[in-house]
């Protein structure tokens, strides 16, 4: 059975049988089929096996690692080796999905030999499957790196990366000349080569309609139902990084509140000694301990 031909959706089930990786050719199958793609961002080893081990088909290892893991203020400060080493991580953990590396702020945008170089280091020593890059200016060097074989999935809408020229978290395409600029950017970047779009934070009915006029899939996040996929934070699914939930963003399982509980529990347990007991802990010959 080619790669292509491999189910995806509906193995979320433990033990069931899994198919191959998912490719780049498969995500487009599915838009063709109408069937919705879940991607999701992963940033260490164990949480992409267990993603990976549900059935989400996408993993991005998303530059918002700067703030969920590594606790800068913006994505801007995260740099290529920092991306590297967490793309390293998640491609270790990930058997089937399709592992994307988000380049980080000015690793692509200024000398085009530069970017490919970076790109390729995602894929050549990262296991990177594709790349990530944000804007539609890129669309030369989306180009260049598809011709290299570097699949480039693009991004665009509030890109996190120019959010010191954005002036904040605005949406973006709400007049008419933003909106018909983000759809022309959108095809520019489709003719360029990308396999993917992220579409983050634009009004849903031109997301929806931008999801119409392309061939390619289109990933929203804040963008409304109307997309191809849909791409979420991890530390938002899981309550695990701030104390409010972003309104793009649905809060699964309040993790926040849980390992808090876990952590006094075990401080607790160890102040009154209720842990180790024996069964966490390694019994020695009596007779060996006398000796001594
Ligand atoms: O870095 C990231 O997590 C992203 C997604 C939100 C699309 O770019």
């Amino acid at each position: 059975m080619s790669v292509i031909e491999v189910p995806v959706s509906g193995v979320a089930e433990k033990g069931q049988e899994r198919g191959g990786r998912v490719t780049v050719t498969k995500l487009k199958a599915m838009k063709e089929r109408g069937e919705k793609i879940a991607m999701l961002t992963a940033y260490d080893y164990s949480t992409a096996r267990l993603a990976d081990e549900a059935g989400i088909p996408v993993l991005l290892v998303g530059d918002s690692l700067a703030q969920v893991v590594l606790g800068y203020d913006s994505t801007v400060r995260v740099t290529m080796d920092e991306m590297l080493h967490h793309v390293k991580a998640v491609s270790r953990g990930a058997q089937h999905a399709l592992v994307i590396g988000d380049m980080p702020f000015l690793s692509y945008n200024t000398n085009p030999d530069e970017a490919l170089r970076n790109a390729g280091r995602f894929l050549q020593e990262g296991g990177a499957r594709a790349v990530k890059l944000e804007g539609a200016s890129v669309a030369p060097t989306v180009e260049r790196m598809v011709a290299a074989g570097i699949p480039v999935m693009g991004h665009l809408g509030l890109t996190p990366q120019s959010i010191n020229v954005f002036g904040g978290h605005k949406i973006q395409g709400k007049t008419r000349e933003a909106a018909a600029r983000i759809l022309r950017d959108a095809l520019a970047l489709q003719e360029a080569g990308c396999f993917a779009l992220v579409l983050e934070t634009v009004p849903t009915p031109l997301a929806s309609l931008i999801t119409e006029r392309l061939s390619i899939p289109t990933i929203g996040i804040g963008a409304g139902a109307g997309c191809d996929g849909q791409v979420q934070v991890l530390h938002d699914l899981l309550g695990w990084y701030a104390d409010f939930t972003p309104r793009h963003a649905r809060k699964y399982v309040d993790m926040g509140t849980l390992l808090n509980a876990a952590f006094q529990e075990y401080m607790a347990d160890v102040k009154a000694g209720r842990f180790p007991t024996e069964e966490n802990a390694f019994p020695m010959d009596e007779a060996l301990l006398r000796e001594l």
